[in-house]
């Protein structure tokens, strides 16, 4: 499973900044919002982790906006970690970390955490509850926690509204035996996102104070929360 996961993304990354934009509607608008959302001053120093960083995207545009903050770079797929680094080059204070989420030890604390399209890679609830609690557990008091994601349709009518929306968009770049066989295929087979309400339900038991949304289009979430 692990090594899979690593051979899936290690095979995306050359192209990755190109076919993340085909793939996730809106993506440069996500992240700029996930930057702009955390309420801090600019020039403090705050301690920030991004889980599956990838090629660093959503790290540039925090580090654009919070020049003197640490950052730890988590990510299992070197060629990754290897594209962050490139892109991440002129700013100081960023570490990165080769580690699945599931095997990292989360000893220091954060101001906030963010993942964004990482999560719907984990096996089941159990596991992702696990990580939602020790992602709180190592946020400093008032922290935040931002996700951004798939989730699933309540039911199958609006599940198929979604995915034939998602395929439509990926058509703009893709031909449909390539957006179907390919990469709606891997995602309905490999990939297990949670119903929207369930991952609302998982993460308010896993110790943060407040859950919200401040983004849905389809089947993409940005959750907020607050310890
Ligand atoms: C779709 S990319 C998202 C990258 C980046 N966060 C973004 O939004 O552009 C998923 C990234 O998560 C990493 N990843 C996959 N499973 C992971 C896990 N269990 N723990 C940490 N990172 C993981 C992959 O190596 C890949 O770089």
């Amino acid at each position: 499973m692990k090594k899979d996961i690593r051979k899936q993304y290690a095979g995306m990354a050359d192209g990755y900044d190109l076919t993340i934009r085909q793939l996730i509607p809106k993506y440069d608008h996500i992240m700029k919002r996930m930057a702009s959302f955390l309420p801090y001053d600019k020039n403090q120093a705050i301690d920030i982790l991004d889980i599956g960083c990838g090629t660093g995207n959503l790290a540039f545009l925090l580090k654009k906006k919070f020049f003197y903050s640490n950052i730890t770079c988590i990510d299992p797929t070197d060629k990754m970690i290897k594209y962050a680094k490139q892109k991440l080059s002129v700013f100081p204070g960023i570490k990165y970390v080769k580690s699945m989420v599931q095997d990292f030890k989360f000893n220091e604390k954060y101001d906030a955490v963010l993942v964004s399209m990482v999560f719907q890679n984990l096996r089941n609830k159990r596991q992702k509850m696990s990580i939602y609690r020790k992602i709180c557990k190592s946020l400093k008091q008032d922290g935040m926690f931002l996700m951004f994601g798939p989730v699933l349709g309540s039911n199958d009518f609006v599940e198929e509204y979604y995915m034939k929306h998602w395929s439509a968009f990926i058509q703009k770049s893709f031909n449909k035996e390539k957006t179907e066989g390919g990469w709606l295929a891997t995602y309905r087979e490999k990939d297990g996102p949670d119903k929207f309400l369930d991952e609302i339900s998982m993460l308010q038991k896993s110790g943060f104070k407040t859950v919200d949304v401040v983004y849905k289009d389809n089947n993409l979430a940005l959750f907020v929360m607050v310890k």
